[in-house]
């Protein structure tokens, strides 16, 4: 197995992790919907953009911090939600929430993850969000955010792009069940991955944590995780309950999975703080444009009344640098963090930081830019 020095970029830890991890599990977190077209262009769209730089601007002091819902964070950065992390390495969300912290940036737990809102409290003091998903049962909702308050959790970021499951044939072709099962169809892949076997089979079983033990937390039945979204998760929500969640929130609140300006007209009108820019980064519904090119629409629309927050396919720092020079305030990356994880836990995660640090203090300089409010539409050029 390579070495995490041997890792030099994104792509770098995707093939490592694609060893170290069972073909189901690696396809989960590599794959997208239908025929992945979205999944692609998410990554490939960032090239259409190019960079116009500035030269002879003095850049021998490059300052990466930022402002996000008043929170200082020392790079542009943010962890996306992710649900059952501790699928891809045994020390799952704990471990990412450590990394953030020691990178200076915000970590995001998911609804669905498996490690509680008050255990990944617990193992970072860094700052942190809270995705929230609307159960059927609004107590449900109320419980978490009540959780979130008294475990210290900044802002509420409600995702909105997950109304029902989306189609991801790779799951359904590897035979992907959550918790993920041994049949016989998957029990050679498994094999083959000892290390991934020994701690799935010794650690603690991994459950979405935040409602173990609850009269929902049951996702043992045969359609595992599937199926529990399709029982628990309300597809009748709409921007009545938006108004209620920030109501009863009251603190800084997102809304995550818009690609319409409309509908970041709506959110802004209804009073959220941030947007999140975002496909899901492909596994929803195929098709939706990759983020990167709605941004300056979507900018337009919202014209400095939320903030702005870019993922889907931001893979390197020159990615980074083009969502915050057409209007995102910070990035958030979901992938990446997962193939690092998989492929060195926790100390995966840091090197992960340091490489994208440092691809951006490059970036920066050779821009000709020393902070990120330097970054404005006037780097970005299209032919
Ligand atoms: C394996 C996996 C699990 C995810 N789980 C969630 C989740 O529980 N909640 C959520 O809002 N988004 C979830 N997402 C979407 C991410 O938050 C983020 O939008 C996406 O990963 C960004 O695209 P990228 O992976 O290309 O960076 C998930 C993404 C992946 C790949």
């Amino acid at each position: 197995m390579p070495p995490l020095s041997s890792c030099f970029n994104i792509e770098d830890f995707r093939q490592t992790a694609k060893k170290r991890l069972p073909r189901m599990i690696f396809d989960y977190i590599d794959g997208g919907a239908d025929d992945e077209v979205t999944l692609h262009r998410n990554q490939n769209s960032f090239s259409k953009f190019q960079l116009m730089p500035r030269v002879l601007r003095d850049v021998g002091d490059i300052d990466l911090s930022t402002t996000v819902l008043g929170q200082k964070i020392d790079l542009p950065i943010i962890i996306a939600p992710t649900g059952q992390t501790r699928m891809f390495h045994h020390t799952g969300e704990t471990a990412v929430a450590r990394a953030a912290a020691k990178a200076g940036t915000i970590y995001s737990l998911s609804s669905v993850s498996s490690t509680s809102i008050e255990d990944t409290a617990k193992a970072s003091d860094g700052p942190k969000w809270f995705q929230i998903y609307v159960w059927r049962d609004r107590e449900v909702t109320r419980e978490f955010m009540a959780r979130c308050r008294e475990s210290g959790y900044h802002a509420l970021c409600l995702t909105v792009d997950l109304p029902v499951h989306g189609n991801r044939e790779r799951d359904l072709r590897n035979n992907l069940t959550f918790p993920a099962s041994l049949t016989p169809k998957t029990v050679a892949d498994v094999l083959c991955h000892p290390r991934w076997l020994y701690h799935y089979l010794t650690e603690p079983k991994i459950e979405i944590a935040n409602v173990t033990g609850s009269s929902h937390g049951d996702v043992s039945d045969e359609g595992g995780l599937l199926d529990y979204i399709t029982r628990q998760f309300d597809p009748t929500v709409n921007w009545d309950d938006v108004a209620w969640m920030i109501e009863q929130w009251d603190g800084p609140f997102l809304i995550k999975g818009i690609v319409n300006p409309e509908d970041a007209k709506l959110a802004v009108e209804l009073g959220v703080d941030g947007i999140v820019i975002s496909n899901h980064g492909g596994p929803q519904l195929d098709f939706t444009p990759p983020t990167i090119e709605v941004l300056a629409e979507i900018a337009q629309a919202v014209d400095g009344r939320a903030e702005i927050i870019l993922d889907s396919g931001l893979r390197r720092g020159t990615d980074v640098i083009k969502a915050l020079a057409l209007g995102a305030t910070a990035v958030m990356i979901g992938r990446p963090y997962l193939y690092a994880l998989a492929a060195g836990g926790e100390a995966g995660v840091d090197r992960m930081f340091e490489l994208l640090r440092s691809e951006i203090n490059r970036d920066m300089a050779l821009l000709g830019c020393t902070k990120i409010s330097d970054l404005t539409p006037d780097f970005i050029h299209r032919p």
